[in-house]
């Protein structure tokens, strides 16, 4: 099937792929689904939380390929006048392959889902998201999630939202373990695809998720707002200031 796709692929011109890719792009923009009608109306209900509980911090996504979710990330978040940087996390090269059981989905196949750097860009021009606005990490997270710098690019500190959109169990877990250290008290944490999962174990993004937080017993995950069939998303609190965690008044 790949190599059929390879071989249509190299049989259209260039300079028709990219009118076919921007058709594309354009589409998926303007389409009035009720995924990206979710997807707005939980963005707006995020930034406008954000703000209104003075988070500072940027927005952070695991996750671009298409741009639809990063764009209505940057609109929202200006409507309610935020100056955050979004960051976009991505291989621009696709889905990697899927490592184990936890990682096993029908979708989720590798390679799919792939934006290049330069179309993402363009998408983000079209979109009317400024270059100043927001950073590139391209590259796999096991490579670019490792260390404080990537290139000569220093990773963010502060984050108000982390934006999880990476679809496999494998990937989420390097996305957690590089938050760990980010995660505080009031930033929402997002998972377009907790609903994801395979029919025969527990797998994908809520797998994850339900591991970070038995390892790491410093923060609770309040239900926030659901969007669309697929997606979940939580305040991070401060376990420590939790009444459960409080000593019994006599
Ligand atoms: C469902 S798409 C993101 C859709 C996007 N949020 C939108 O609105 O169009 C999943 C993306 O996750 C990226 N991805 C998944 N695992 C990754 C990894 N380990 N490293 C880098 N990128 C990864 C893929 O390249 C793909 O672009």
């Amino acid at each position: 099937m790949e190599i059929l796709k390879q071989l249509i692929r190299a049989s259209i011109p260039d300079k028709t792929l990219g009118r076919l890719r921007e058709a594309r792009d354009a589409f998926y923009q303007v389409r009035p689904d009720y995924e990206s009608v979710e997807r707005r109306e939980f963005m707006r209900k995020s930034f406008t939380a954000l703000s209104f509980n003075g988070i500072s911090g940027d927005y952070l996504e695991f996750g671009s390929w298409g741009g639809m979710t990063f764009s209505l990330a940057y609109h929202e978040s200006r409507r309610v006048k935020s100056t955050c940087k979004l960051w976009s996390f991505d291989s621009f090269r696709g889905l990697p392959p899927q490592v184990g059981p936890e990682d096993e989905h029908q979708m989720w196949i590798e390679g799919a889902m792939s934006t290049g750097l330069a179309e993402f860009k363009a998408i983000c021009k079209r979109n009317g998201i400024p270059e100043n606005d927001y950073v590139t990490v391209p590259g796999y997270y096991e490579d670019t999630l490792e260390t404080q710098y990537v290139g000569d690019i220093k990773l963010p500190n502060d984050v108000a939202m982390a934006y999880i959109d990476c679809d496999l169990n494998s990937s989420t877990r390097t996305v957690l373990s590089f938050l760990s250290s980010r995660m505080k008290h009031g930033m929402i944490l997002a998972l377009d695809d907790y609903y994801c999962y395979s029919p025969r174990t527990l797998s994908g993004e809520r797998l994850a998720c339900l591991e970070f937080l038995l390892n790491d017993r410093r923060f609770h995950f309040s239900p926030f707002v659901q969007f669309g069939w697929h997606g979940m998303s939580f305040i991070v609190e401060d376990r420590a200031k939790h009444p459960s965690q409080q000593p019994e008044i006599p």
